[in-house]
């Protein structure tokens, strides 16, 4: 596969972009080889700065679960575009979108009361301001969180974060003060014990239990019910708020998201990828009397230069849109044949799915811990990553990541991955 024009353009970035790159697991450092400089997508496919072009299970990390360059998308986009790129005040867009998600929300998950809703510019964004929000609401400072989910790069939620530190394998970030990270609590998933001793040594200072309810961020560690439901029950007993971060799992796994999925209520939830249809767009939603807190009708402070900026909410009320009942079937159609079909070819390794969300562990169980995953099947991953490049297969460059289905995709490329996976794990 001739790979020179990307080969040189990394080669360029690598002296003007540290590493090359502007996400660190982009930079192919634990599959090897350079990255791949894509030039065009158009629904499934990609096509690179060579011209090879590759079916996409890596979506852009979630957000086009309608595939690359849909038309409604576009002509979306298009018209807002003439109008103008931001105003800085607001805006309808932003009005259309929130009615439309808070709708959604209310047909989907009637019980969980999530009223209103903030628009920001990533993910990051959403889940600081959820604990912000959390913290000022409660008085208290404490979060507890998981190991292995990730919920962006801001300073106090970068302790065992899983996603491109996993990839890494470094557990914390340099240049996080020690100080900023000890009003965060850090315990396994799947572990009632350490989750009911974590209240029984810090209860009172508890503000929020912050999740991904579906945690895509290191592998895929799919949650029993049961701890999930245990979690609103602590939160409701010890007066502290449960925050599903639903960036990648929120209109993916069902229209409302995990809290649909698994019939449970977080009190705060965060949005990201799929609500901006391919535009950067983080979201913050939940109760009024929580969400009332905000300024500046509270006073706990978040702004945004490009917050509800009209051309990305366009593109999330568009991509929103075209998620009616039927898409949702296609992707569970096509993610249960693969899954079937993969698991049924007794290997040893198999995958596990939700879903449009798919990833391959080694093992016969899945794990639903971050330390259930052994760093050598990072090693196999590697070698399978690159034998999909070849192949025309485009997956997340690390083992650690999930890989994603979207709607233009055919059952025709997915049986040919699947083909390519039953017979590259067939020697392993
Ligand atoms: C669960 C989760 N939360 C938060 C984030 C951060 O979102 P962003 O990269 O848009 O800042 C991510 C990003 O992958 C994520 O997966």
């Amino acid at each position: 596969m001739n790979q020179t024009n990307s080969q040189s353009l990394y080669a360029r970035a690598t002296r003007v972009i540290p590493g090359g790159v502007n996400s660190p697991v982009r930079a192919f450092r634990s599959v090897g080889g350079t990255p791949i400089y894509m030039e065009s997508a158009t629904g499934s496919r990609l096509r690179d700065a060579d011209g090879n072009v590759y079916v996409d299970f890596c979506n852009s990390w979630g957000p086009l679960i309608t595939g690359h360059r849909h038309p409604a998308i576009l002509s979306a986009i298009r018209s807002q575009m003439l109008r103008s790129l931001t105003f800085g005040t607001p805006c309808e867009q932003e009005v259309l979108l929130a009615e439309h998600v808070i709708q959604l929300l209310k047909r989907s998950v009637p019980d969980c009361r999530i009223e209103k809703i903030r628009f920001m510019s990533s993910g990051t964004e959403a889940v600081m301001t959820a604990i912000r929000l959390a913290r000022g609401f409660t008085n208290r400072s404490k979060i507890l969180k998981f190991d292995g989910c990730y919920h962006g790069h801001s300073d106090s939620l970068l302790a065992k974060a899983g996603s491109g530190m996993a990839t890494l394998g470094v557990p914390d970030s340099a240049g996080v003060p020690a100080s900023f990270t000890t009003e965060t609590i850090v315990i396994p998933l799947d572990d009632e014990a350490a989750l009911e001793n974590a209240f029984v040594q810090h209860g009172r200072d508890i503000a929020a239990i912050l999740i991904e309810p579906v945690p895509a961020n290191n592998g895929l560690l799919l949650q029993r019910k049961e701890f999930l439901q245990k979690l609103k029950y602590m939160a409701v007993a010890g007066g502290a708020l449960l925050i599903f971060d639903e960036v990648i799992s929120g209109f993916r796994v069902a229209p409302g998201g995990a809290a649909q999925y698994y019939g449970i209520c977080p009190d705060l939830v965060t949005y990201g990828k799929i609500i901006g249809g391919g535009m950067p767009v983080g979201a913050l939603a939940g109760r009024n009397d929580v969400m009332d807190r905000l300024a500046p009708d509270g006073p706990v402070y978040q702004a945004g230069t490009l917050s509800g900026n009209p051309v990305a909410m366009s593109a999330g009320l568009a991509q929103l849109k075209l998620l009616e009942q039927p898409a949702y079937e296609h992707l569970e159609t096509l993610g249960r044949n693969l899954e079937t079909a993969f698991n049924a070819a007794s290997l040893s390794w198999k995958m596990v799915r939700i879903g449009s969300i798919f990833w391959f562990y080694q093992g016969q169980e899945p794990p639903r811990r971050a330390d259930k995953i052994g760093r050598d099947s990072m090693k196999v991953y590697a070698e399978f990553h690159r034998y999909c490049l070849e192949r025309g297969m485009y997956l997340a460059p690390s083992g650690y990541e999930v890989g994603f289905l979207s709607t233009p995709m055919t059952e025709q490329e997915v049986s040919r991955f699947l083909g390519l996976a039953v017979d590259f794990f067939k020697s392993r």
